[in-house]
């Protein structure tokens, strides 16, 4: 399984890659907006560059076919990595999804967004979408369970041979993240607050603590000895 972070925080971003557990990047307008990106274009550019090869989710920003159209064929030309967000409706909705086929004939990696339920991924991966976003915390806003929909999605996608992979966005709790783990998601994307607290826990400081007060104490009796040149 993947991890994808979700976020435009270039800080953030460079930080949990050193780190070695991201696999790629997920933005959305408000994403942008929040972490100080206004200038789409050379935000994008910078972002994609940070990741090298790995895999930047840049979203358009229109209602209009046409202009989702566009858009996303100037998104792809500037960088190889940027895979272009298409929502499945847009907000009158209207299906996305002969943009959605359009683009991936032309080559373009689409990752389908804004979906809260299995049929609408089933549709955004038989359009041609590479990856479609489920928003496990919004369907969970609703009433809905987020959980099955990932394990359906993810079993009809395996029975069928598709191609396209989950990505669990609309991510708000560590809860979330491991129960989306555990039912099928491809990648999840994880905004970076939630990192330090899916690593930290208390009784692995009092643990590590431990250690280090007997270690010391031993120390004061024989110091470890490191050969030179070693
Ligand atoms: C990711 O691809 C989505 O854009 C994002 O996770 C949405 O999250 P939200 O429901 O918290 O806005």
């Amino acid at each position: 399984m993947k991890i994808f972070v979700d976020s435009a925080d270039e800080r953030e971003i460079l930080r949990w890659f050193r780190e070695g557990i991201v696999d790629g990047v997920t933005t959305n307008p408000t994403i942008m907006l929040k972490d100080g990106v206004s200038d789409i274009e050379s935000g994008a550019k910078r972002l994609s560059a940070l990741v090298g090869d790995r895999p930047v989710s840049i979203e358009v920003t229109s209602n209009d076919p046409e202009e989702m159209l566009a858009q996303a064929r100037a998104f792809a030309s500037w960088a190889h990595n940027i895979i272009v967000k298409i929502p499945v409706v847009n907000e009158f909705g209207e299906s996305s999804l002969r943009v959605v086929n359009e683009l991936t004939r032309e080559d373009i990696a689409i990752n389908a967004t804004a979906i809260l339920s299995f049929n609408q991924a089933m549709l955004a991966a038989k359009a041609g979408a590479t990856y479609v976003s489920i928003f496990y915390g919004r369907i969970a806003d609703e009433g809905g369970d987020p959980t099955l929909v990932v394990r359906n999605t993810r079993q009809w996608m395996d029975a069928w041979n598709s191609s396209a992979q989950i990505i669990v966005g609309s991510v708000r709790t560590v809860l979330d993240i491991q129960n989306a783990a555990l039912s099928g998601a491809h990648i999840i994307t994880v905004p970076p607050q939630f990192f330090p607290r899916m690593i930290d826990h208390k009784y692995s400081r009092d643990t590590v603590r431990q250690f280090n007060r007997d270690a010391e104490k031993a120390l004061q009796e024989v110091p470890i000895r490191i050969a030179a040149g070693k």
